[in-house]
């Protein structure tokens, strides 16, 4: 796409976006993390700043991606260190994107020195749950301490299983987290993690659904930002 043919729909807006995964450390040497790469995000702020917008990524671990002209990056480890830059940022943020792959759980505790073994081996790691960060985001904004923030983007991995497929758990995911759009990617084999591509839907909360067919990392990005600019200039 030629950078000059692009819409400057953004202009004005502050942007947040999150990318890669965190890490939960177990020990100084060791640390429980996932396969996100992160270049949905950095696809996302990339095409943002170019279609006008101010952005900041939120990076957590992610595999070792040039950092686009124009973006500022603030990294990150853990999900609690997330938590704070995102609460922080999200302040003076007009678009917030949760495309970080958030650790879910971490370790109940975090050893001071390596984990050895001999004598008292461990069996299992005990964890915790992490805050979710989008749900604070959205139940922020509910309780008017975010003026600013008029779209809220989160993302969902997700397979089918005996509960329902992937658009019903998308469905009652978006439900629960009641963000303004839902970006749902299709797992499984060899899909969404450190490749180029995806697929899957766009869920409004508005109740329209629209496929995301198989493309490039910079195609979804600019088919949601498309979303996002929908959003902001309907409402
Ligand atoms: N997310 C978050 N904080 C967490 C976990 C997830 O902000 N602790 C965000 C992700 O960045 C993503 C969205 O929530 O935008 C959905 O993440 P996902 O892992 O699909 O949802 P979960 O609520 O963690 O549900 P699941 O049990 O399916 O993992
Ligand atoms: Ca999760």
């Amino acid at each position: 796409e030629r950078r000059d043919s692009l819409p400057r729909d953004l202009t004005g807006c502050t942007l947040v976006v999150t990318a890669g995964g965190t890490r939960e450390p177990l020990d100084p040497v060791r640390f429980l993390g996932n396969r996100s790469s992160g270049k949905q995000g950095f696809a996302l702020a990339r095409l943002a700043v170019q279609r006008g917008a101010s952005v900041t990524v939120v990076a957590g671990a992610t595999a070792e991606l040039p950092v686009p002209a124009g973006v500022r990056v603030v990294n990150v480890t853990t999900a609690e260190q997330m938590r704070k830059a995102v609460h922080q940022l999200s302040e003076r943020a007009d678009i917030v994107i949760m495309a970080a792959a958030v650790a879910d759980f971490r370790p109940v505790s975090v050893a001071e020195s390596k984990i050895k073994k001999g004598n008292d081996e461990p069996t299992s790691i005990p964890l915790v749950k992490n805050p979710d960060i989008l749900a604070e985001v959205v139940k922020r904004r509910d309780q008017g301490e975010l003026p600013v923030t008029r779209v809220i983007v989160g993302f969902a991995a997700e397979t089918g299983d005996e509960q329902g497929d992937v658009l019903t758990h998308a469905r009652s995911k978006l439900n629960r987290k009641r963000c303004d759009l839902l970006v749902v990617n299709a797992v499984g084999e060899g899909k969404a993690f450190e490749v180029d591509s995806n697929m899957g839907w766009l869920l409004k909360a508005d109740g329209t659904e629209s496929a995301l067919p198989l493309s490039s990392k910079n195609l979804m990005a600019s088919r949601i930002l498309d979303a996002v600019s929908s959003v902001l200039h309907t409402s």
